[in-house]
């Protein structure tokens, strides 16, 4: 596994475990199963409903918590006191302390939530705080009003929607960009798309590990989610070849800028 720093010092794994959209009986399996091999994050939210499964694998684990970083997402709330009790809510779930916490996406009181964030995290519940699915404007305002720059905003961020202008501009500011969904969850053939299929057998490797390989080489950290042990495996063994220059621009081809999803931002 490759680390890389935060703005506050913390380090944290270029490759996390996702568990969005897996089901609340079947996350401590797949957790256990992601840990054992060699995965060190793990990526649940309030809105997964597994937040409490989550930190029941971790703790039943052989690995020690402070050597899991585990993440987690608050809803936005409409104002300060109900985003602390989600927090105070997520991290009883979870154990002691989480290491990072997000607002999951931007809502109607953004500086609220985030000032809560900043709070918890003083009180010693939240390690650091970021954001998701922040841009533009709300994304700016966090950054202008309040006091704690964010570690992290993660983004939908894949080969159809590469982020380059705002990766850009989140490591100008010191925050470090994380991929949602880096597999487009695996929707429209897309691992049968011809340029990954070629770059893929050129690397003896998969169609998925180019997708995730091409974003950590970029410095950007990746959330694969799956239910399959050999797939956990696959996706996280990509330290073992390197894209080369002309597979890096190839890949910038396919970038179309946009969402691949209906119901994202
Ligand atoms: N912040 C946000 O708003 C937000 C939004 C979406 C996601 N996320 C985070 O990002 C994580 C990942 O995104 P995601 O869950 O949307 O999907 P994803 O990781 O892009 O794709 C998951 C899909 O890819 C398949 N897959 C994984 N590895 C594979 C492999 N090696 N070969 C073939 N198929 C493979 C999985 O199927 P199998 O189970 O069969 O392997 C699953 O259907 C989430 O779990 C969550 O933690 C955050």
């Amino acid at each position: 596994m490759e680390y890389t720093t935060l703005n506050n010092g913390i380090k944290i794994p270029l490759v996390g475990f996702g568990v969005y959209q897996i089901p609340t009986s079947k996350t401590v399996k797949a957790v256990m199963t992601a840990l054992d091999n060699g995965y060190r994050m793990i990526d649940t939210a309030d809105y997964y409903h597994n937040e409490k499964e989550v930190g029941e694998a971790v703790a039943k684990s052989d690995v020690p918590r402070d050597q899991v970083f585990i993440t987690s997402k608050i809803q936005p709330a409409p104002d300060y006191d109900t985003a602390m009790k989600e927090i105070d809510e997520s991290v009883s779930r979870i154990g002691d302390y989480v290491d990072l916490m997000l607002i999951h996406w931007p809502g109607p009181a953004n500086v609220e939530n985030y000032r809560a964030l900043e709070d918890a995290q003083k009180a010693g519940k939240l390690r650091s705080i970021g954001l998701s699915s922040f841009y533009g404007k709300e994304y700016q305002e966090i950054l202008d009003k309040c006091d704690v720059t964010p570690v992290i905003d993660q983004n939908e961020t894949h080969i159809f929607r590469q982020q380059r202008d705002f990766h850009e501009q989140l490591e100008n500011d010191g925050v470090k960009l994380e991929a949602w969904s880096p597999l487009v969850e695996g929707i429209h053939d897309v691992f049968e798309t011809p340029t990954l299929k070629q770059i893929a057998e050129k690397h003896h490797t998969t169609t998925p590990q180019v997708m995730l390989r091409c974003l950590v080489q970029r410095g950007i950290i990746v959330l694969p989610r799956s239910e399959n042990p050999s797939h956990i495996a696959d996706d996280i063994d990509l330290f073992g070849f390197e894209l080369d220059i002309d597979d890096m621009m190839e890949i910038r081809k396919l970038d179309q800028e946009q969402s691949y999803f209906d119901n994202f931002f």
